[in-house]
């Protein structure tokens, strides 16, 4: 049998996707009630990250632990990915020690290429082109506070970006509307917007897309390796700020979401992201719950 990945949440039926959130919804209240599994004893994760993170790399780390495994973290400083070794190499060598790999790297093709040279599941962590593991996050604080996400309406405003990919991958895939509002420049990869197109759709009016939203989504502006598109970015992309203003033209009861880290006075002002819509905080946790389930099912 080939070797399972989680490259993107196609690589996961509907079905599957909606198990593991069951899942990871269960995982949060048995650890909050002492009662935590830990089927991954003598596991090991090897944790490749060529981008700087603080939430994926605690909550895969800490995930692990509470898992009963162990999690290592691998910088390109100071392994020889950052000295040119092959990534096929680098893959066949890992996969005969440790049980399951988790990268977060720039091109997406390089996380592909791995996998298919590793005997053990490989986890994207993050690439240009998707974030997966955020999506299940989001996905597990929507269904904690307003149930299944099947027909409801998402928002997704500024950057066509790794993020707003995998919300359009996930509404696909847990069949809910998506209405993506950027600027023209900045939209979707064509690939994404044809394959999506049952479910989705492009505009670049910010109050066209939040209206009848049940949650509105953002990002930076500037993602990592455009930090010097930063100033031109921000000229762009004024109009795609998430403030009280636009969260007003939304569903009365509409949720906010930020993946993190969030500039305030940028994507998102202040009092929407610290206000009482933003459940922001739940989908950090989440992090945790969410890819303890997938670790659970990838690596047990
Ligand atoms: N949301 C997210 O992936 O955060 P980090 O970059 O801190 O891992
Ligand atoms: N779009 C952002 C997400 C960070 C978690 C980035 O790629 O930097």
């Amino acid at each position: 049998m080939s070797t399972r990945h989680f490259l993107t949440l196609l690589d996961y039926s509907p079905d599957e996707l909606r198990a593991l959130l069951a899942r990871a919804i269960e995982l949060k209240k048995l650890l909050k009630s002492g009662q935590n599994p830990t089927p991954l004893q003598n596991k090991t994760l090897a944790m490749i990250f060529e981008k700087s993170s603080t939430r994926t790399r605690v909550s895969f780390e800490t995930g692990m632990v509470q898992l009963g495994g162990h999690a290592l973290f691998l910088s390109p400083r100071d392994t020889q990915f950052g000295r040119g070794e092959p990534i096929e190499d680098s893959a066949r060598v890992l996969s005969r020690m440790v049980d399951g790999v988790m990268i977060r790297t720039f091109e997406h093709e390089n996380v592909e290429k791995f996998a298919a040279h590793s005997s053990v599941p490989v986890i994207n962590g993050l690439t240009d082109l998707v974030h997966p593991c955020q999506l299940l996050a989001d996905m597990q604080t929507w269904f904690e506070h307003r149930g299944d996400i099947k027909g409801a309406t998402v928002a997704w405003i500024g950057d066509g970006n790794n993020m707003c990919h995998s919300y359009m991958n996930a509404a696909m895939q847990l069949d809910f509307q998506l209405n993506i509002a950027c600027p023209e420049t900045y939209s979707p990869h064509p690939k994404f917007v044809t394959q999506t197109k049952s479910k989705t759709m492009v505009t670049h009016e910010a109050s066209e897309a939040v209206k009848n939203a049940d949650l509105v989504v953002t990002d930076v502006w500037a993602s990592m390796g455009q930090e010097e598109e930063q100033l031109e970015r921000q000229k762009v992309f004024q109009n795609f700020q998430v403030n009280k203003e636009l969260l007003s033209l939304a569903n009365k009861d509409a949720l906010f979401m930020h993946c993190l880290p969030a500039h305030r006075g940028e994507e998102v002002t202040a009092e929407v992201i610290d206000g009482p819509q933003s459940v922001v905080w739940d989908e950090a946790e989440n992090r945790l719950h969410a890819q303890k389930a997938l670790m659970e099912n990838l690596l047990s």
